[in-house]
């Protein structure tokens, strides 16, 4: 059939026609494709890559693959989209920050893919949250609060649904094209006025050098140009934490203390400040970024980001004192104990992409490997590159559902996730959001 004729085509490495990509996606859509013909093709494409002309193709065809939002609201409608990082919670401290700024962000998001964290997993660990409204739930939140934070529905890009789940069982991940059109795609749907990116770098990055950042960046800047999109791509490090929890929960408690004040990690702020303030100007709220600044430090300080936050929640099933009384839903994990290193020094660096996946076994449930289930686990309290570490001072808490997966993980960690030197120590300037 045409499908098999377009896979081969593909695995010899030759281009696509525009017709060939829409046929594929019909037949991803229709479910005429089987997973192993998509697995196929999704290999296919991570050997030999796709032209500029065929990315755009793929990323038209799976946004019509499902419906397209179109908005009427007193506002802009925006988004923020990040290519997957270990420890990011940046998505749900921005877009109530943008909604208690004017801005509407109907937010489509994804799970765990390979070893980076989903959005959609941290909210899964607040009891009641439904993730998966109907459509016109989801458009009546962003309505009424000002932004929706759900996963993706069989309505909305189905295609990149079953090609996303296929490419993270597949270990399919690390593509161009097929992050750009699986981004993109999403977001044309979404109906926005402007998006911002964060592109994510590093060892705990898809994209681990910084060229590879560049490539994903021009390549999203030309298939977003081509289809009238405003974005913005900022590069960041993600071969260090973020800030200090890893694992989901944790993560939402974090979230809290972020939004209430109570503590906000400084390159988290940052990170916040150089997304937010690039969507505030791109979509006309702000004329400047010192505009901008002033309002997401007045969105934060007077409370109003974290009513967003409680609104929202509150909306689509979840308790309605979350962010007042945290403990009371969000339970700590059976094992939490401190792992030291090995030997006295600095922690000279993170592989971030070894913390993700530790984090990650922890959390999967023991009867199917596929499911995030134990979302209290993680790691918390970890600590900046440079920071002198001993027997005495911890190099973070490891969360665990038994102590033999405590065991297993706290040696993986020492081993493989921190490194600590008892040599000179050089801090290297990271950038962030820039
Ligand atoms: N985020 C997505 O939505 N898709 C990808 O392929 C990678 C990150």
């Amino acid at each position: 059939n045409d499908f098999v004729t377009i896979i081969d085509r593909k695995k010899q490495g030759l281009a696509l026609s525009s017709k060939q990509i829409v046929l594929l996606i019909r037949a991803i859509t229709d479910c005429s494709a089987s997973d192993q013909q998509i697995a196929t093709f999704t290999q296919a494409v991570c050997q030999h890559g796709m032209t500029s002309t065929e990315t755009l193709a793929l990323t038209v065809a799976m946004s019509q693959s499902g419906e397209n939002l179109k908005w009427k609201l007193n506002g802009p409608v925006v988004d923020k989209h990040s290519t997957g990082g270990v420890g990011d919670f940046m998505s749900l401290v921005l877009a109530p920050t943008l909604a208690a700024c004017g801005a509407y962000v109907p937010m489509i998001t994804g799970r765990s893919l390979g070893h980076t964290g989903g959005t959609v997993d941290k909210l899964e660990s607040i009891p009641g949250y439904n993730s998966s409204p109907s459509l016109s739930q989801f458009q009546q939140c962003v309505k009424e609060v000002g932004m929706a934070i759900v996963a993706q529905s069989s309505n909305i890009v189905p295609a990149d649904k079953r090609m996303y789940a296929i490419r993270d069982a597949t270990s399919t991940i690390s593509s161009v094209p097929l992050i750009v059109s699986s981004i993109l795609s999403k977001k044309v749907a979404e109906g926005l006025d402007a998006l911002v990116i964060d592109l994510k770098w590093g060892n705990g990055a898809f994209a681990r050098h910084y060229d590879v950042a560049l490539e994903l960046k021009s390549g999203i800047v030309e298939v977003a140009q081509a289809i009238d999109l405003k974005v913005e791509c900022l590069l960041s490090d993600m071969s260090m934490p973020i800030s200090c929890n890893v694992g989901n929960s944790l993560e939402i408690i974090e979230v809290i203390e972020f939004l209430s004040g109570q503590k906000r990690h400084p390159q988290a702020l940052m990170l916040l400040e150089n997304l937010a303030s690039s969507l505030l100007i791109k979509s006309g709220l702000a004329v400047d970024k010192q505009q901008a600044l002033g309002m997401i430090d007045t969105a934060l300080s007077s409370g109003r980001a974290a009513e967003q936050f409680a609104k929202m929640i509150h909306y689509l099933g979840g308790p309605s004192d979350l962010v007042s009384r945290p403990n009371a839903y969000l339970k700590d994990a059976k094992v939490i104990k401190p792992v030291f290193a090995k030997r006295s020094g600095r922690i000279s660096g993170y592989n971030m992409k070894h913390l993700g996946e530790m984090c990650r076994q922890l959390s999967i449930s023991k009867n199917k490997p596929t499911t995030i289930s134990r979302h209290r686990t993680g790691v918390s309290l970890l600590l900046p590159v440079g920071t002198q570490v001993d027997i005495c001072v911890p190099l973070c808490h490891l969360h665990a559902e038994s102590h033999e997966d405590w065991d297993t993980q706290a040696r993986f960690l020492q081993q493989h996730c921190i490194t600590v030197d008892s040599g000179e120590f050089t801090q290297t300037h990271h950038p962030i959001g820039q």
